[in-house]
């Protein structure tokens, strides 16, 4: 987002100080004082998320480069390469000395913000022809090479700890130095890292500078990747004896309804310089409830018995135990099962003397996968009712925000979505939290490439060096997730087109993902692998981009991968790619159930719109409902993942060339539902009475023309009036999901539909000719009345052009002006029109389709009220006010 916030900034400084000076002060009290401990002992965990300088410059104004500093980085790889005959030296010689990392560099000019920051999704958008990034990467400005500069201090209270920067994303080619002295980094812009600063800090109250280099070379994705540090960094500072990164993974097993055996294993690390002398360690873990609302731990309901190790200085040990938990509370997807958690909490003692705490959420659950039922969670039958998400949040760009991604997952989990695939990469940290309290079961993905390259400047470059680090670091940080029930370690890679060389590199994928977790089946998204070929045996389920319900007008090829892999779980791991253009419809409707998408066909190219009949879907892709036909001809499909649950940045696919986000989209990018949301929610939450009309009914230069109408239901029968006339009742045949009046003759008036499940009346719907725009409404997301101030809370605003009675304006495109009273501010606006070049933090924003999205932010230590404004030439302007929360 990259807000400025110097107010807070230095606020938060002199706070810090404050704390730090008082931890400096020795009391005599305070070893009494510590023993009744209410924060964990000898761990602390602190953000290191507000304060930074920065500059980004287009091309590198420092001479440096990977390649040329790479011996100093590859060891931060270290603890995630298993062969130690294979771990990286740092040279013995000093790398070159940098201006810009060390403690006298000048930055005072450069700009100040707080994280998490992507510095590209402020724009502007490169309109020209032939842009330096391009439609599919969402033509904002994310190369060239950024520099995050920030100090920190620690006192003699931290003298001998150990120290540690955790940096959840950084996009991309992270190189860290502290005090001048470069410490490490990790290329792979989505990786969740951990850097050893102890030896580089000075511990006597001084000032640490820290500064770190990301760089982002144009053509580095197939897709928007953001750019900056856009996830969360963190100082963990630690006794020398402590739990290692990721240093704890608990497993369930022997599961029923009364008792359930735990297991766990604990990584101990002792920092000590080597040559000290061995510690006597010993290890209780106490297994919480954890409490829903809150996320901490709750009663505790089982220990772990006292593990002990003797660890030498500069030494690692991991220690195991088992315990028995009496009857289990399981962890199980919504809306069948509850998503419950545990929390094993543990301590580290030496001498008597706790030395750190270390906790680990988790969950109870059973997974089984199936060639014949597909997958069953806790025993029961779970249909992978699935979406694929990019990892940016539109106007937010990547930079991370946990509100944004819950009010995607809950958008999403509304309509019936049990399930969320990472496409193509590990996520932030918190949006598996989310995942696992949400209760929704996450197929976690890591690379788009593998060594053969998509575009330039890819992983395929790093693909040698990094695969095996990149693959455990990410497995260990997720997979005490109950969300996460299975791996992608590919997505569409070349390499299933390359015969044996490209199932050997799937092989030794697949045994690192397995070495690291043996629990949990693996997949790659496969488009192009052939049914029985040696790539498809090496992955232990069958994952298919649209070819197992067949591309376009093709055939599907499910039942031969089945036939080929019958023990394997069958799924699409990617479906649909449905394209379409909010609110928009186009004429002759197809007769078809699928049609490909083409100018004259769904598609106008003159207006670069798709038609929302939610008929058409790329050449390589289907209709949703070709989807679910394949899905009731075959039921041994265990589901599917639809690309896309929500628009993304980039990939603006049939019109790449010109447009800046993406038509895929269940959801537009500003979060306003398309059509086809309803489709989705009549077959995946079939309990919900609903039912939905399209198209709207503004049509002036339509009268007595053929307008097909389509209603979305739950429901097994509908009938339909216009103008009070019935166009008769029809019953929704087996396989067919929608209902669909293809020879309505438009007039203006109403149009109403009436539905029956089992005979029964179930749900109706109506949509009328709407007036002259009147006024603009403007609403919160989920009717939410306050905010949070400062933080990263943000409330969604949405607008909505509406008429005298109230009904939205379905193709009002109104200038909109923005505006906040009160200590709050505007982060960015949009309106889900892929084809928008205006800026997202523009507060001037053109309404599309009768809509339009504000997102607010409250400032830290905000206490007045908040007015969100919206106003509009010759409408009458609208507001919304928030409270502090
Ligand atoms: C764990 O066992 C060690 C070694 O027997 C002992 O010194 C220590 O007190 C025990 N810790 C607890 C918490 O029981
Ligand atoms: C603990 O269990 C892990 C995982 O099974 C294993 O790799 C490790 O060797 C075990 N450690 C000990 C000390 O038994
Ligand atoms: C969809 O269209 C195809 C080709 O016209 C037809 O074979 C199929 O039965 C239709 N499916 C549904 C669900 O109407």
């Amino acid at each position: 987002m990259g807000i400025r916030r110097e107010a807070f900034a230095s606020f938060a400084v002199i706070l810090l100080s404050l704390v730090l000076l008082l931890a400096y002060v020795p009391s005599p009290a305070s070893a009494a004082t510590l023993k009744c401990r209410d924060r964990p002992a000898g761990r602390e965990r602190t953000s290191l998320n507000v304060g930074w300088r920065f500059q980004r410059s287009e091309t590198s104004p420092d001479g440096l480069s990977y390649d040329q500093l790479k011996a100093y980085i590859l060891p931060s790889a270290n603890d995630f390469i298993k062969d130690p005959a294979q771990h990286h030296q740092r040279p013995s010689s000093p790398p070159p000395p940098v201006d810009r990392a060390q403690a006298g560099y000048d930055d005072s000019q450069w700009e100040q913000l707080d994280l998490p920051h992507d510095w590209a999704v402020k724009g502007p958008f490169y309109t020209g022809a032939d842009p330096v990034i391009d439609g599919s990467m969402g033509r904002l400005p994310i190369q060239g090479v950024g520099w995050y500069r920030r100090t920190f201090a620690l006192g003699p209270a931290d003298e001998g700890k150990a120290v540690y920067l955790d940096v959840d994303g950084a996009m991309s080619y992270a190189m860290v130095w502290v005090n001048g002295n470069l410490v490490g980094g990790w290329p792979y812009g989505y990786a969740s890292f951990r850097l050893d600063l102890t030896p580089y800090v000075n511990k006597g109250g001084e000032e640490n500078q820290l500064a770190i280099r990301l760089d982002n070379a144009v053509d580095s994705s197939r897709f928007y990747p953001g750019a900056g540090i856009y996830r969360n960094v963190w100082l963990t500072k630690v006794s020398p004896v402590h739990i290692g990164r990721s240093g704890t993974w608990v497993r369930s097993r022997d599961i029923s309804t009364t008792s359930a055996t735990l297991d766990i294993t604990v990584q101990l690390e002792n920092t000590a310089k080597s040559g000290g002398k061995a510690v006597d360690v010993s290890v209780v873990t106490d297994v919480h409830v954890m409490d829903a609302a809150s996320g901490k731990a709750g009663d505790k309901v089982a220990t772990f018995p006292n593990a002990t190790a003797s660890l030498d200085a500069g030494g690692k040990q991991s220690v195991n135990g088992s315990v028995s938990l009496q009857n289990p509370r399981l962890w199980g997807p919504r809306p069948e099962q509850e998503p419950n958690m545990y929390v094993a909490v543990s301590h580290v003692y030496v001498g008597g003397k706790e030395v750190d705490t270390y906790e680990t959420p988790f969950g109870v659950r059973t997974v089984e996968y199936s060639g014949e039922t597909g997958l069953s969670v806790n025993g029961q039958h779970v249909f992978l009712k699935g979406i694929c998400q990019h990892h940016d949040l539109g106007a937010l760009g990547a930079a991370f925000s946990v509100p944004a991604a819950e009010r995607q997952l809950q958008v999403m989990q509304d309509m019936g979505v049990n399930s969320l695939r990472t496409s193509h990469n590990p996520p932030a940290p918190e949006l598996l939290q989310l995942a696992d309290r949400m209760g929704i079961l996450v197929l976690d993905e890591i690379f788009d490439t593998w060594r053969t390259a998509k575009v330039t400047n890819d992983f395929h470059r790093i693909f040698d060096d990094w695969h095996e680090a990149d693959t455990r670091a990410f497995v260990r940080r997720d997979r005490n997730h109950p969300s996460v029930f299975l791996w992608s370690f590919g997505n569409e890679v070349a390499e299933q087109s390359q015969g044996d060389a490209g199932a050997a590199t799937a092989r030794a994928l697949h045994a690192i993902v397995r070495d690291e977790d043996p629990t949990r089946q693996t997949c790659v998204g496969m488009d192009q692998a052939r049914p029985g070929s040696a790539f498809t045996q090496a992955v232990d389920t069958i994952g298919l981009n649209y070819q197992g319900e067949g591309r376009g007008d093709g055939p599907p090829a499910f039942p031969s991968f089945h036939a080929a892999s019958p023990g394997k779980m069958i799924f699409s791991t990617e479906s649909s790619s449905a394209v379409s253009s909010r609110g928009t419809f186009l004429f002759p409707v197809t007769p078809a159930n699928s049609s490909i998408v083409r100018d004259g066909n769904g598609a106008d190219d003159a207006t670069m719109t798709v038609s929302s009949y939610d008929l058409y879907a790329v050449s390589w892709g289907a209709s949703p409902e070709k989807v679910f036909f394949a899905q009731d001809t075959y039921p041994w499909v265990a589901g599917e993942y639809v690309w896309t649950g929500w628009d993304y940045v980039g990939e603006p696919t049939p019109y790449a060339d010109r447009a800046r986000s993406s038509y895929f989209g269940i959801v537009d990018l500003a979060g306003f539902p398309k059509e086809r949301y309803y489709l989705y929610q009549s077959r995946w939450r079939p309990d919900v009475r609903n039912a939905h009309i399209l198209p709207h009914w503004d049509w002036p230069g339509r009268v007595g023309q053929v307008t097909p109408v389509h209603v979305f239901s739950s429901a097994d029968e509908a009938e339909l009036f216009v103008n009070g006339e019935s166009q008769g009742r029809v019953r929704r045949a087996a396989r067919t999901y929608r209902f669909r009046w293809d020879q309505v003759v438009y007039q203006p008036g109403e149009v109403r539909v009436e539905t029956y499940k089992d005979g029964a009346a179930w749900a109706s719907a109506t949509v009328r000719t709407t007036g002259k725009a009147k006024g603009l409404r403007l609403s919160t997301y989920k009717g939410r009345a306050g905010i949070r101030a400062g933080g990263d809370d943000l409330a969604f605003v949405s607008l909505d052009i509406v008429d005298e009675r109230g009904d939205v304006v379905p193709l009002a495109g109104d200038d909109i002006t923005f505006s906040v009273d009160g200590p709050g501010e505007i982060v960015a606006t949009d309106n889900g029109d892929p084809r928008d070049y205006v800026a997202f933090p523009s507060k001037e924003r053109k309404a599309f389709n009768g809509h339009a999205l504000a997102i607010v932010r409250a400032r830290a230590g905000a206490t007045e009220p908040i007015t969100v404004k919206a106003s509009a030439d010759g409408l009458e302007a609208g507001e919304v006010t928030l409270k502090i929360e």
